[in-house]
């Protein structure tokens, strides 16, 4: 009979059958590889005993991951996607970018980057607008300072690159009627540290469910829906880079995330807007980067720059 712990299951099973798979890994692995793929074995395989794991479920897992690699192309990730739906994307971003702080302020806190994020993104000039070819959106004027949340000095130089969807939920990338590179750019701080730019008010939107990730939100019985956010990525000379996003708090789907990203101080509140023709809303946040000092005094793992930053 299946039980809830492993105690019982390992009388059942060979019990020194995990250790001798562990132990086949040869003395030129790094330590890192050995550490972190012995440990991997060693969860899968009490997982497996745990729950009885038949030949027939362990073929429809492969199953589902052969299907995620066979979808994936340059503009979709199945893979990142299945990892969102299962909470890994946040919290190995929780994990790599936690700066524990003494000082009163913290850095602005991070989110999952996504599978939409484009490198190269069009550089704008301040003040500029992101939107191209949308005439039913809620035009936003979007302001603030990037400053350092040690010192609160404002940031010159920092590059604030931003993303998000159009009104019928689609990136410009999933979406032959948008313009190339619609509703993204990066903007630059001048001495003063402050940008503004215009955007949309966003829309919530779900995932790609038509795949193998969707087949398990059913499976699982979940919506696919994001909550209205915007992305962006923040760099400077001499900082730690910051993924995040923002989220709209009268977004209905704001409790309850299909990938788990939202952070209370995340939420912010778009205001109505009167007095400038080109914008029907104002939001203004400010982003507080950690510098490399800062954060290597926290021994943080964030300490070294991003790969896929842009
Ligand atoms: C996004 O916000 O762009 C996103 C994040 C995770 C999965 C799918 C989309
Ligand atoms: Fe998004």
């Amino acid at each position: 009979m299946a039980t809830n712990g492993n105690t019982t299951n390992n009388h059942k099973f060979d019990p020194n059958f995990t250790a001798a798979v562990i132990a086949a890994t040869g003395p030129k692995a790094s330590p890192r590889i050995r550490k972190v793929v012995g440990s991997l074995i060693q969860h899968l395989h009490d997982f497996l005993r745990e729950n009885e794991v038949t030949v027939e479920e362990w073929l429809a897992g492969v199953d589902l991951i052969n299907q995620a690699g066979r979808i994936s192309d340059d503009k979709r990730n199945e893979g990142q996607l299945l990892c969102d739906v299962l909470g890994i994307e946040s919290l190995v971003d929780e994990i790599t970018y936690k700066v524990a702080t003494d000082a009163p302020d913290e850095p602005t806190a991070t989110a999952i980057l996504g599978p939409f994020w484009r490198k190269d993104a069009p550089r704008r000039n301040m003040g500029d607008t992101i939107v191209f070819e949308i005439d039913n959106g809620d035009n936003t004027l979007m302001s603030g300072t990037v400053t350092d949340f040690v010192t609160g000095k404002p940031i010159e130089g920092a590059e604030l690159d931003v993303w998000h969807t159009a009104p019928n939920g689609l990136y410009e990338q999933q979406d032959p009627n948008q313009p190339d590179m619609n509703l993204r750019g990066r903007f630059t701080t001048g001495k003063d540290g402050k940008y503004h730019f215009y955007c949309l008010r966003p829309t919530s939107y779900p995932i790609p469910d038509d795949g193998p990730s969707g087949k398990l939100l059913q499976l699982l019985d979940r919506h696919p829906m994001r909550p209205a956010h915007i992305h962006f990525i923040l760099s400077a000379p001499g900082y730690k880079p910051l993924v995040t996003q923002i989220f709209d708090r009268r977004d209905k789907y704001i409790t309850n995330d299909s990938v788990f990203a939202v952070k209370d101080s995340l939420i912010v509140d778009f205001e109505p807007f009167k007095g400038d023709p080109k914008a029907d809303f104002k939001l203004d946040y400010d982003f507080r980067l950690a510098s490399y000092e800062a954060a290597e005094k926290d021994g943080a793992n964030g300490a070294t720059p991003m790969t896929s930053s842009a």
